[in-house]
């Protein structure tokens, strides 16, 4: 079982987007299991302020360490996991692809920090073992890149998604699970399509011909190799 515990200060922003879908069927599975934390919780001021002024003057708010601090801490002793990462997503971090979603995979907890506002105390990147970018432009926030990692890494667990799927998707390396995955054109009824009076988008024939080699090689020399 894979869990995740999202660190946030908009633990609703998750609520539908777990509900659904092949995510949802995993967590009912106990494949996985997803927990959102309201940052709020972890503050000890009356007013569940999570965010200061910046040292040195500037524009914006900076969110403060104590409360992450507190929340990753707090996690970490609720729940005994072997591998734990914990992970803060920011613009400057570690490009996120395919290959270190296997990596992280291969572990049974992830922490994901959310970070908002215009910035975060830098001392809170200390806390986490692995600073992630999803793409080098500017979020306000780490809650998509956060669903983007969920999501990427629960398909690879095995039973979330068909495994067969995910075989032929995945290239092999000398026989073992390779780090990208595969792309080839897919088409599905009706054999043509017409957009407008004499156009016809017609799917390629040989998939339609029942000949399993020929069909495999199509796929093959149509195929996009998507890897780090
Ligand atoms: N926070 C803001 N922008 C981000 C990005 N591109 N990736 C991860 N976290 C972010």
């Amino acid at each position: 079982m894979m869990r995740f515990d999202i660190i946030t200060i908009f633990p609703e922003i998750f609520d539908s987007y777990f509900k659904e879908s092949l995510i949802f069927r995993a967590q009912k599975k106990k494949l996985i299991q997803i927990k959102v934390h309201n940052l709020r919780d972890y503050t000890n001021n009356r007013h569940q302020v999570v965010d200061d002024r910046p040292f040195g003057g500037g524009f914006g708010m900076v969110m403060k360490i104590e409360p992450i601090f507190k929340a990753v801490k707090s996690i970490k002793s609720r729940v005994k996991s072997q591998e734990s990462r914990v992970i803060l997503f920011t613009p400057r971090g570690r490009k996120f692809n395919q290959k270190t979603a296997y990596q992280l995979s291969k572990n049974d907890q992830l922490i994901l920090i959310c970070g908002r506002y215009e910035g975060i105390d830098e001392r809170v990147a200390k806390i986490a073992d692995m600073e992630v970018s999803i793409g080098d432009y500017d979020l306000m926030g780490g809650e998509l890149p956060a669903m983007i990692v969920i999501e990427t890494v629960s398909r690879l667990i095995p039973g979330v998604i068909k495994s067969q799927l995910l075989k032929e998707r995945i290239p092999s390396v000398r026989g073992r699970a390779g780090r990208g995955f595969i792309e080839y054109p897919q088409y599905t009824r009706p054999e043509v399509f017409s957009p407008k009076k004499g156009v016809s988008w017609k799917a390629p024939k040989i998939l339609l011909s029942g000949d399993h080699k020929k069909i495999q090689e199509w796929r093959k020399k149509h195929q996009k190799i998507i890897s780090s």
